[in-house]
Protein backbone atom coordinates (compact mmCIF):
# COMPACT_ATOMS: atom_id res chain seq x y z
CA UNK A 1 0.00 0.00 0.00
CA UNK A 2 1.31 3.35 -0.77
CA UNK A 3 2.23 5.53 1.94
CA UNK A 4 0.65 9.17 2.75
CA UNK A 5 2.99 11.94 2.97
CA UNK A 6 2.78 14.87 5.58
CA UNK A 7 3.05 18.27 3.83
CA UNK A 8 3.97 21.35 6.04
CA UNK A 9 4.36 24.47 4.34
CA UNK A 10 6.52 26.72 5.27
CA UNK A 11 5.97 29.13 3.14
CA UNK A 12 4.62 32.16 6.00
CA UNK A 13 7.88 31.03 8.24
CA UNK A 14 10.82 30.35 6.10
CA UNK A 15 9.23 31.68 2.77
CA UNK A 16 9.06 35.11 4.62
CA UNK A 17 12.49 35.43 5.48
CA UNK A 18 13.48 36.28 1.90
CA UNK A 19 14.46 39.97 1.88
CA UNK A 20 11.93 42.29 0.76
CA UNK A 21 9.16 39.90 0.89
CA UNK A 22 7.54 40.62 4.60
CA UNK A 23 3.63 40.12 4.31
CA UNK A 24 1.50 42.06 6.59
CA UNK A 25 -1.07 40.20 8.55
CA UNK A 26 -4.20 40.86 5.68
CA UNK A 27 -1.82 39.22 3.27
CA UNK A 28 -0.38 36.00 5.34
CA UNK A 29 -4.32 35.32 6.14
CA UNK A 30 -5.32 35.32 2.27
CA UNK A 31 -1.55 33.05 1.79
CA UNK A 32 -3.08 30.79 4.62
CA UNK A 33 -6.81 30.79 3.61
CA UNK A 34 -5.19 29.40 -0.13
CA UNK A 35 -3.26 27.16 1.28
CA UNK A 36 -6.45 25.49 3.24
CA UNK A 37 -7.49 25.21 0.20
CA UNK A 38 -4.45 23.38 -1.19
CA UNK A 39 -4.96 20.82 1.74
CA UNK A 40 -1.84 20.97 3.05
CA UNK A 41 -1.43 18.81 6.42
CA UNK A 42 0.00 21.62 8.73
CA UNK A 43 0.79 25.38 8.29
CA UNK A 44 3.95 26.40 9.98
CA UNK A 45 2.39 30.28 10.34
CA UNK A 46 5.41 32.39 11.32
CA UNK A 47 8.78 32.80 14.44
CA UNK A 48 6.18 34.42 17.00
CA UNK A 49 8.92 35.24 19.65
CA UNK A 50 10.64 37.25 16.38
CA UNK A 51 8.60 40.46 16.61
CA UNK A 52 5.00 41.70 17.72
CA UNK A 53 3.83 41.34 14.38
CA UNK A 54 4.48 38.08 13.83
CA UNK A 55 2.83 36.97 17.19
CA UNK A 56 -0.14 38.32 16.04
CA UNK A 57 -0.56 36.83 12.62
CA UNK A 58 0.61 33.20 14.04
CA UNK A 59 -2.44 33.63 16.54
CA UNK A 60 -4.83 35.22 14.16
CA UNK A 61 -3.93 32.32 11.64
CA UNK A 62 -4.88 29.91 14.12
CA UNK A 63 -8.21 30.86 15.44
CA UNK A 64 -9.15 30.99 11.76
CA UNK A 65 -7.75 28.17 10.13
CA UNK A 66 -7.05 26.07 13.21
CA UNK A 67 -10.19 24.30 13.34
CA UNK A 68 -9.55 22.24 10.02
CA UNK A 69 -5.57 22.30 9.39
CA UNK A 70 -2.83 21.76 11.58
CA UNK A 71 -0.77 24.75 12.91
CA UNK A 72 2.81 25.42 13.58
CA UNK A 73 5.39 27.82 14.72
CA UNK A 74 9.22 27.95 14.98
CA UNK A 75 10.57 28.65 18.73
CA UNK A 76 14.36 28.44 19.36
CA UNK A 77 15.40 26.18 22.54
CA UNK A 78 14.47 28.23 25.08
CA UNK A 79 11.53 28.73 26.87
CA UNK A 80 10.22 32.06 25.79
CA UNK A 81 9.79 31.18 22.41
CA UNK A 82 8.12 27.47 23.25
CA UNK A 83 5.81 30.00 25.47
CA UNK A 84 5.49 32.77 22.18
CA UNK A 85 4.52 29.82 19.96
CA UNK A 86 2.28 27.70 22.84
CA UNK A 87 0.21 31.27 23.34
CA UNK A 88 0.14 32.12 19.46
CA UNK A 89 -1.29 28.55 18.38
CA UNK A 90 -3.07 27.17 21.26
CA UNK A 91 -6.27 28.01 19.52
CA UNK A 92 -5.96 25.71 16.85
CA UNK A 93 -7.52 22.14 17.09
CA UNK A 94 -3.58 20.48 16.14
CA UNK A 95 -1.15 22.37 17.39
CA UNK A 96 2.43 21.40 17.30
CA UNK A 97 4.99 23.23 18.38
CA UNK A 98 8.25 23.26 16.30
CA UNK A 99 11.84 23.74 18.19
CA UNK A 100 15.32 23.88 16.11
CA UNK A 101 18.61 23.50 17.54
CA UNK A 102 21.97 22.90 15.96
CA UNK A 103 23.77 19.56 15.86
CA UNK A 104 26.70 20.39 13.50
CA UNK A 105 29.99 20.99 14.99
CA UNK A 106 29.75 24.22 13.94
CA UNK A 107 26.93 25.13 15.17
CA UNK A 108 27.58 23.52 18.38
CA UNK A 109 31.26 25.46 18.44
CA UNK A 110 30.62 28.31 16.55
CA UNK A 111 26.65 29.81 17.42
CA UNK A 112 26.46 28.22 21.33
CA UNK A 113 30.59 27.64 22.41
CA UNK A 114 29.15 25.00 24.81
CA UNK A 115 29.82 21.34 24.80
CA UNK A 116 28.15 18.90 22.44
CA UNK A 117 26.33 17.34 26.06
CA UNK A 118 25.49 20.45 27.21
CA UNK A 119 23.88 21.22 23.86
CA UNK A 120 21.94 17.97 23.60
CA UNK A 121 20.99 18.90 27.15
CA UNK A 122 19.38 21.93 26.08
CA UNK A 123 17.30 20.19 23.43
CA UNK A 124 16.26 17.92 25.50
CA UNK A 125 15.05 20.52 28.50
CA UNK A 126 13.16 22.59 25.40
CA UNK A 127 11.24 19.55 24.59
CA UNK A 128 10.06 18.24 28.15
CA UNK A 129 9.27 22.15 28.84
CA UNK A 130 7.10 22.16 25.72
CA UNK A 131 5.64 18.53 26.50
CA UNK A 132 4.31 20.12 29.52
CA UNK A 133 2.49 22.42 27.19
CA UNK A 134 0.99 20.60 24.01
CA UNK A 135 1.12 17.14 23.43
CA UNK A 136 2.94 17.40 19.76
CA UNK A 137 6.37 18.27 19.65
CA UNK A 138 8.63 18.63 16.45
CA UNK A 139 12.11 18.65 16.83
CA UNK A 140 14.57 19.95 13.91
CA UNK A 141 18.29 18.84 14.29
CA UNK A 142 19.64 22.18 12.06
CA UNK A 143 22.08 21.34 10.18
CA UNK A 144 21.81 17.80 10.18
CA UNK A 145 23.29 17.01 6.83
CA UNK A 146 26.52 18.48 7.98
CA UNK A 147 26.40 16.49 11.57
CA UNK A 148 28.50 13.95 13.14
CA UNK A 149 26.00 10.57 12.44
CA UNK A 150 26.02 9.54 15.83
CA UNK A 151 26.38 12.92 17.48
CA UNK A 152 22.40 13.40 15.27
CA UNK A 153 21.41 10.18 16.27
CA UNK A 154 21.88 10.70 20.04
CA UNK A 155 20.28 13.68 19.54
CA UNK A 156 17.15 12.00 18.39
CA UNK A 157 17.28 9.51 20.61
CA UNK A 158 17.35 11.60 23.63
CA UNK A 159 14.41 14.27 22.27
CA UNK A 160 12.79 11.28 21.29
CA UNK A 161 12.44 9.99 24.55
CA UNK A 162 12.15 13.11 26.39
CA UNK A 163 8.78 13.46 24.00
CA UNK A 164 9.35 14.62 20.89
CA UNK A 165 6.65 13.29 18.29
CA UNK A 166 7.98 14.53 15.16
CA UNK A 167 11.78 14.47 13.89
CA UNK A 168 12.51 16.77 10.98
CA UNK A 169 16.36 16.68 9.53
CA UNK A 170 16.97 19.94 7.84
CA UNK A 171 19.23 20.18 5.21
CA UNK A 172 19.49 23.76 6.45
CA UNK A 173 22.65 25.32 4.04
CA UNK A 174 21.66 22.73 1.12
CA UNK A 175 24.85 21.02 1.11
CA UNK A 176 23.38 17.33 0.28
CA UNK A 177 23.19 15.85 -2.15
CA UNK A 178 20.42 13.18 -3.13
CA UNK A 179 21.84 9.57 -2.64
CA UNK A 180 23.53 10.56 0.09
CA UNK A 181 20.68 12.70 2.05
CA UNK A 182 18.22 9.32 1.24
CA UNK A 183 20.98 7.04 2.83
CA UNK A 184 20.86 9.44 6.03
CA UNK A 185 17.39 9.52 6.20
CA UNK A 186 17.52 6.09 5.85
CA UNK A 187 20.02 5.12 8.36
CA UNK A 188 17.78 7.38 10.70
CA UNK A 189 14.60 5.55 10.03
CA UNK A 190 16.07 2.30 10.67
CA UNK A 191 16.80 3.21 14.34
CA UNK A 192 13.90 5.30 14.51
CA UNK A 193 11.50 2.57 13.79
CA UNK A 194 13.22 0.53 16.28
CA UNK A 195 13.32 2.93 19.30
CA UNK A 196 9.78 4.38 18.97
CA UNK A 197 7.83 3.71 15.33
CA UNK A 198 4.76 6.80 16.31
CA UNK A 199 7.43 8.76 15.76
CA UNK A 200 6.98 11.00 12.27
CA UNK A 201 10.24 11.62 10.57
CA UNK A 202 10.31 14.55 8.43
CA UNK A 203 12.54 16.54 5.80
CA UNK A 204 13.73 19.52 5.12
CA UNK A 205 15.81 20.53 2.14
CA UNK A 206 17.38 23.87 1.40
CA UNK A 207 18.30 24.68 -2.30
CA UNK A 208 21.56 26.32 -2.60
CA UNK A 209 22.64 23.95 -5.26
CA UNK A 210 19.58 22.95 -6.68
CA UNK A 211 18.91 20.11 -5.21
CA UNK A 212 16.44 20.93 -2.74
CA UNK A 213 13.62 19.11 -4.50
CA UNK A 214 15.88 16.10 -5.59
CA UNK A 215 17.20 15.58 -2.30
CA UNK A 216 13.39 15.80 -0.62
CA UNK A 217 12.45 13.43 -2.91
CA UNK A 218 15.44 10.58 -2.18
CA UNK A 219 14.00 11.06 1.41
CA UNK A 220 10.73 10.20 0.68
CA UNK A 221 12.23 6.94 -1.07
CA UNK A 222 14.37 6.32 1.85
CA UNK A 223 11.65 6.73 4.38
CA UNK A 224 10.52 10.26 5.31
CA UNK A 225 6.78 10.37 6.56
CA UNK A 226 6.94 13.88 5.81
CA UNK A 227 8.46 16.77 4.12
CA UNK A 228 8.65 20.62 4.70
CA UNK A 229 8.04 22.99 1.60
CA UNK A 230 7.29 26.70 0.34
CA UNK A 231 5.68 27.79 -2.02
CA UNK A 232 7.36 28.99 -5.18
CA UNK A 233 10.41 27.60 -3.38
CA UNK A 234 10.97 30.72 -2.12
CA UNK A 235 13.20 30.67 1.52
CA UNK A 236 16.19 31.70 2.76
CA UNK A 237 18.71 32.10 0.99
CA UNK A 238 18.04 29.87 -2.70
CA UNK A 239 15.26 28.68 -1.01
CA UNK A 240 13.34 25.93 0.03
CA UNK A 241 12.22 22.73 -1.32
CA UNK A 242 9.39 24.13 -3.89
CA UNK A 243 6.01 21.81 -2.88
CA UNK A 244 4.53 22.06 -6.25
CA UNK A 245 7.36 20.35 -7.67
CA UNK A 246 7.37 17.70 -4.61
CA UNK A 247 4.40 17.16 -4.75
CA UNK A 248 3.73 17.16 -8.51
CA UNK A 249 6.84 14.38 -8.69
CA UNK A 250 5.61 12.71 -6.65
CA UNK A 251 1.91 12.58 -7.91
CA UNK A 252 3.44 12.01 -11.20
CA UNK A 253 5.35 8.86 -10.58
CA UNK A 254 3.56 8.22 -7.50
CA UNK A 255 4.39 4.34 -8.41
CA UNK A 256 7.84 4.97 -8.91
CA UNK A 257 8.06 6.65 -4.61
CA UNK A 258 4.70 4.36 -3.71
CA UNK A 259 3.78 7.74 -1.83
CA UNK A 260 1.41 10.19 -2.50
CA UNK A 261 0.07 13.46 -1.11
CA UNK A 262 -3.60 14.93 -0.04
CA UNK A 263 -2.57 18.19 -1.85
CA UNK A 264 -5.18 19.03 -4.15
CA UNK A 265 -3.48 19.48 -7.18
CA UNK A 266 -5.56 21.75 -9.23
CA UNK A 267 -4.94 24.78 -6.69
CA UNK A 268 -1.09 24.44 -6.85
CA UNK A 269 -0.95 27.46 -10.06
CA UNK A 270 -3.71 29.78 -7.76
CA UNK A 271 -1.59 29.54 -4.90
CA UNK A 272 1.76 30.31 -7.01
CA UNK A 273 0.20 32.73 -8.69
CA UNK A 274 -1.56 34.54 -5.14
CA UNK A 275 2.19 34.30 -3.48
CA UNK A 276 4.17 35.93 -6.39
CA UNK A 277 1.11 38.75 -6.14
CA UNK A 278 1.52 39.36 -3.06
CA UNK A 279 5.26 38.59 -2.12
CA UNK A 280 6.30 40.44 -5.03
CA UNK A 281 8.53 38.11 -6.45
CA UNK A 282 7.97 36.11 -9.34
CA UNK A 283 8.85 32.68 -10.84
CA UNK A 284 11.16 32.25 -13.57
CA UNK A 285 9.63 32.01 -16.89
CA UNK A 286 10.70 28.31 -16.78
CA UNK A 287 9.88 27.11 -13.94
CA UNK A 288 8.88 23.69 -13.76
CA UNK A 289 5.18 23.36 -12.66
CA UNK A 290 4.52 27.36 -12.48
CA UNK A 291 6.05 28.89 -14.52
CA UNK A 292 4.63 30.90 -17.70
CA UNK A 293 6.44 28.38 -20.09
CA UNK A 294 5.91 25.20 -18.03
CA UNK A 295 3.21 23.63 -20.37
CA UNK A 296 3.74 25.99 -23.57
CA UNK A 297 5.01 24.14 -26.69
CA UNK A 298 6.97 26.26 -29.00
CA UNK A 299 8.79 23.93 -31.50
CA UNK A 300 7.06 22.60 -34.75
CA UNK A 301 8.25 19.49 -33.87
CA UNK A 302 6.67 19.39 -30.20
CA UNK A 303 3.00 21.26 -31.68
CA UNK A 304 3.07 18.34 -34.45
CA UNK A 305 3.14 15.55 -31.77
CA UNK A 306 0.98 17.23 -29.35
CA UNK A 307 -1.85 17.54 -31.78
CA UNK A 308 -1.21 14.26 -32.84
CA UNK A 309 -1.76 12.89 -28.85
CA UNK A 310 -1.09 15.27 -25.87
CA UNK A 311 1.61 12.40 -24.28
CA UNK A 312 3.51 12.46 -27.05
CA UNK A 313 5.22 15.54 -24.89
CA UNK A 314 2.91 16.19 -21.61
CA UNK A 315 3.72 14.26 -18.82
CA UNK A 316 1.06 16.11 -17.17
CA UNK A 317 -1.80 18.30 -18.01
CA UNK A 318 -1.91 21.89 -17.19
CA UNK A 319 -5.38 21.07 -15.60
CA UNK A 320 -3.99 18.85 -13.11
CA UNK A 321 -2.04 21.88 -11.60
CA UNK A 322 -4.76 23.86 -12.21
CA UNK A 323 -3.90 26.06 -14.96
CA UNK A 324 -7.34 25.97 -17.49
CA UNK A 325 -9.87 28.89 -17.19
CA UNK A 326 -7.10 31.15 -15.27
CA UNK A 327 -7.61 33.83 -17.92
CA UNK A 328 -10.82 35.79 -16.49
CA UNK A 329 -12.84 38.24 -18.46
CA UNK A 330 -15.66 39.90 -16.66
CA UNK A 331 -17.36 42.91 -17.71
CA UNK A 332 -19.69 45.16 -15.50
CA UNK A 333 -22.94 43.12 -16.73
CA UNK A 334 -20.90 39.80 -15.16
CA UNK A 335 -22.81 39.98 -12.11
CA UNK A 336 -21.91 39.66 -7.98
CA UNK A 337 -21.52 35.97 -8.50
CA UNK A 338 -19.30 35.85 -11.42
CA UNK A 339 -16.99 38.53 -9.52
CA UNK A 340 -17.16 36.62 -6.57
CA UNK A 341 -16.46 33.33 -8.35
CA UNK A 342 -13.46 35.05 -9.78
CA UNK A 343 -11.97 36.90 -6.49
CA UNK A 344 -12.40 33.06 -5.13
CA UNK A 345 -10.84 31.39 -7.85
CA UNK A 346 -7.40 33.60 -7.50
CA UNK A 347 -7.51 32.59 -3.39
CA UNK A 348 -8.77 35.45 -1.47
CA UNK A 349 -11.56 35.29 1.02
CA UNK A 350 -15.03 36.63 0.54
CA UNK A 351 -16.44 35.79 3.81
CA UNK A 352 -16.67 39.18 4.63
CA UNK A 353 -20.26 40.29 3.19
CA UNK A 354 -20.19 44.33 3.78
CA UNK A 355 -16.29 44.05 2.93
CA UNK A 356 -17.08 41.93 -0.41
CA UNK A 357 -19.76 45.06 -1.65
CA UNK A 358 -17.28 47.78 -1.15
CA UNK A 359 -15.25 45.63 -3.52
CA UNK A 360 -17.89 44.77 -5.79
CA UNK A 361 -18.59 48.51 -6.12
CA UNK A 362 -14.90 49.39 -6.96
CA UNK A 363 -15.08 46.13 -9.51
CA UNK A 364 -18.10 48.04 -11.23
CA UNK A 365 -16.07 51.44 -11.41
CA UNK A 366 -13.06 49.87 -13.00
CA UNK A 367 -15.31 47.84 -15.62
CA UNK A 368 -17.29 51.18 -16.51
CA UNK A 369 -13.39 52.35 -17.28
CA UNK A 370 -11.75 49.42 -19.10
CA UNK A 371 -14.61 47.89 -20.47
CA UNK A 372 -12.92 44.17 -20.07
CA UNK A 373 -11.60 43.41 -16.58
CA UNK A 374 -9.10 40.20 -16.70
CA UNK A 375 -7.85 38.14 -13.86
CA UNK A 376 -4.60 40.64 -13.14
CA UNK A 377 -7.27 43.50 -13.13
CA UNK A 378 -9.19 41.69 -10.28
CA UNK A 379 -5.80 41.10 -8.43
CA UNK A 380 -5.37 44.89 -8.23
CA UNK A 381 -8.57 45.60 -7.34
CA UNK A 382 -8.09 43.20 -4.11
CA UNK A 383 -4.85 44.13 -3.41
CA UNK A 384 -5.38 47.44 -3.17
CA UNK A 385 -8.71 47.17 -1.35
CA UNK A 386 -7.15 44.78 1.57
CA UNK A 387 -3.99 46.96 2.21
CA UNK A 388 -6.50 50.51 2.79
CA UNK A 389 -5.97 49.64 6.70
CA UNK A 390 -2.61 49.99 6.56
CA UNK A 391 -3.25 53.78 6.21
CA UNK A 392 -5.14 54.15 9.01
CA UNK A 393 -1.69 53.63 10.73
CA UNK A 394 -0.56 57.25 9.81
CA UNK A 395 1.41 56.25 6.45
CA UNK A 396 2.24 57.81 3.70
CA UNK A 397 0.00 58.71 0.46
CA UNK A 398 -0.22 59.96 -2.25
CA UNK A 399 -2.38 63.16 -3.01
CA UNK A 400 -0.83 64.13 -6.34
CA UNK A 401 1.85 64.32 -8.54
CA UNK A 402 3.20 65.77 -11.71
CA UNK A 403 6.26 64.94 -13.51
CA UNK A 404 7.86 66.74 -16.73
CA UNK A 405 10.16 64.78 -18.56
CA UNK A 406 12.76 66.40 -21.24
CA UNK A 407 16.61 65.59 -21.65
CA UNK A 408 17.45 69.15 -19.46
CA UNK A 409 15.32 68.82 -16.70
CA UNK A 410 13.50 66.06 -15.87
CA UNK A 411 11.24 67.42 -12.63
CA UNK A 412 8.85 65.62 -10.30
CA UNK A 413 6.21 67.91 -8.05
CA UNK A 414 4.79 65.79 -5.32
CA UNK A 415 2.01 66.17 -2.51
CA UNK A 416 1.97 63.47 -0.11
CA UNK A 417 -0.08 63.19 3.23
CA UNK A 418 0.44 61.66 6.16
CA UNK A 419 -2.45 61.48 8.57
CA UNK A 420 -3.01 65.20 8.83
CA UNK A 421 0.20 66.12 7.81
CA UNK A 422 0.76 67.60 3.72
CA UNK A 423 3.95 67.14 2.42
CA UNK A 424 5.05 69.04 -0.74
CA UNK A 425 8.30 69.39 -2.69
CA UNK A 426 9.52 69.17 -6.21
CA UNK A 427 12.94 67.84 -7.18
CA UNK A 428 14.98 67.43 -10.61
CA UNK A 429 16.48 64.05 -11.57
CA UNK A 430 18.69 62.29 -14.64
CA UNK A 431 15.12 60.74 -15.36
CA UNK A 432 11.40 61.09 -14.30
CA UNK A 433 11.79 58.04 -12.15
CA UNK A 434 14.68 59.57 -10.27
CA UNK A 435 13.01 62.86 -9.88
CA UNK A 436 9.92 61.47 -8.45
CA UNK A 437 12.01 59.20 -6.37
CA UNK A 438 14.10 61.98 -5.64
CA UNK A 439 11.38 64.34 -4.36
CA UNK A 440 9.64 61.38 -2.09
CA UNK A 441 12.61 60.87 -0.11
CA UNK A 442 13.37 64.84 0.20
CA UNK A 443 9.92 64.73 1.33
CA UNK A 444 9.63 61.25 3.69
CA UNK A 445 13.04 62.46 5.28
CA UNK A 446 14.55 59.17 5.33
CA UNK A 447 18.23 57.57 3.85
CA UNK A 448 16.68 54.66 1.54
CA UNK A 449 18.27 53.76 -1.81
CA UNK A 450 16.61 52.11 -4.59
CA UNK A 451 18.35 48.57 -5.29
CA UNK A 452 15.73 47.50 -7.75
CA UNK A 453 13.10 48.50 -9.87
CA UNK A 454 10.87 46.23 -12.46
CA UNK A 455 7.70 47.55 -14.18
CA UNK A 456 5.33 45.10 -16.17
CA UNK A 457 2.45 45.00 -18.18
CA UNK A 458 -0.67 42.96 -16.42
CA UNK A 459 -2.97 42.37 -18.83
CA UNK A 460 -4.16 42.82 -22.51
CA UNK A 461 -5.55 46.23 -24.36
CA UNK A 462 -4.72 49.99 -24.05
CA UNK A 463 -5.74 50.51 -20.74
CA UNK A 464 -3.51 47.82 -19.76
CA UNK A 465 -2.45 48.31 -16.08
CA UNK A 466 1.42 48.55 -15.09
CA UNK A 467 2.44 46.92 -12.09
CA UNK A 468 5.57 48.08 -10.51
CA UNK A 469 8.13 46.09 -7.97
CA UNK A 470 10.72 47.93 -6.47
CA UNK A 471 13.40 46.96 -3.69
CA UNK A 472 14.50 49.71 -1.38
CA UNK A 473 17.61 49.46 1.48
CA UNK A 474 16.94 51.25 4.88
CA UNK A 475 19.33 50.51 7.88
CA UNK A 476 20.68 48.14 6.51
CA UNK A 477 17.40 45.65 5.83
CA UNK A 478 15.41 45.38 2.07
CA UNK A 479 11.57 46.23 1.55
CA UNK A 480 9.70 45.64 -1.27
CA UNK A 481 6.80 47.92 -2.70
CA UNK A 482 4.02 46.77 -5.52
CA UNK A 483 2.02 49.12 -7.28
CA UNK A 484 -0.22 48.59 -10.04
CA UNK A 485 -2.11 51.63 -11.95
CA UNK A 486 -2.57 52.28 -15.56
CA UNK A 487 -0.39 55.11 -15.34
CA UNK A 488 2.88 53.72 -14.68
CA UNK A 489 4.36 57.06 -12.64
CA UNK A 490 1.35 56.76 -10.07
CA UNK A 491 2.82 53.09 -9.82
CA UNK A 492 6.18 53.52 -9.30
CA UNK A 493 5.71 56.46 -7.29
CA UNK A 494 3.18 54.52 -5.04
CA UNK A 495 5.14 51.07 -5.31
CA UNK A 496 8.32 53.62 -3.44
CA UNK A 497 5.69 54.80 -1.25
CA UNK A 498 4.56 51.17 0.04
CA UNK A 499 8.11 49.95 0.43
CA UNK A 500 9.03 52.84 2.22
CA UNK A 501 5.78 52.51 4.88
CA UNK A 502 6.89 48.99 5.32
CA UNK A 503 9.96 49.75 6.62
CA UNK A 504 7.71 52.50 8.39
CA UNK A 505 5.57 49.78 9.65
CA UNK A 506 8.55 47.09 10.51
CA UNK A 507 10.32 50.26 12.54
CA UNK A 508 6.78 50.85 14.90
CA UNK A 509 6.90 46.82 15.43
CA UNK A 510 10.46 46.84 16.86
CA UNK A 511 9.25 50.00 18.81
CA UNK A 512 6.02 47.84 20.13
CA UNK A 513 6.63 45.35 23.19
CA UNK A 514 8.21 42.23 22.95
CA UNK A 515 6.84 39.11 22.80
O1 LIG B 1 16.68 25.40 7.51
C1 LIG B 1 16.46 25.05 8.68
O2 LIG B 1 17.24 24.33 9.31
C2 LIG B 1 15.23 25.52 9.28
C3 LIG B 1 14.80 24.86 10.55
C4 LIG B 1 14.11 25.81 11.46
C5 LIG B 1 13.93 23.67 10.24
O3 LIG B 1 14.53 26.34 8.73
ZN1 LIG C 1 14.95 26.37 6.57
Amino acid sequence: MNRKIIVLDTTLRDGEQVPGAKLNMHQKIEIAQQLKRLNVDIIEAGFPASSQGDFQAVQEIARTFGDSVSITALARAVRTDIDAVYQSIKAAQNPLIHIVLGTSNIHVEKKFNRSKEAVMEMGVEAVKYAKTLLPYVQYSTEDASRSDFEYLWKTIEAVVKAGATMINVPDTVGFAVPDEFGDLIRRINDRLKNLNDKVILSVHCHNDLGLATANTLSAVKNGADKIECTINGLGERAGNASLEEVVMALKVRESSFQAYTEIQTKELLRTSRLVTHLTGLDVQVNKAITGENAFAHSSGIHQDGLLKDKQVYEIMSPEDVGAESMELILTARSGRHAFKNAVEKMGFDTSDNEDFEQLFQKFLTLADAKKEVYDHDVFYLVTSHRTVSDTEKQLYELESFQVVTNDVYPTATVKLRKGSEVLKGSEVGDGPIDALYSVIKALVGMDVQLKDYKINSLSRGKEAIGRVNIRIQYEGKTYSGRAMDTDIIKASANAFLNAVNGALLDDMAKQGSAV
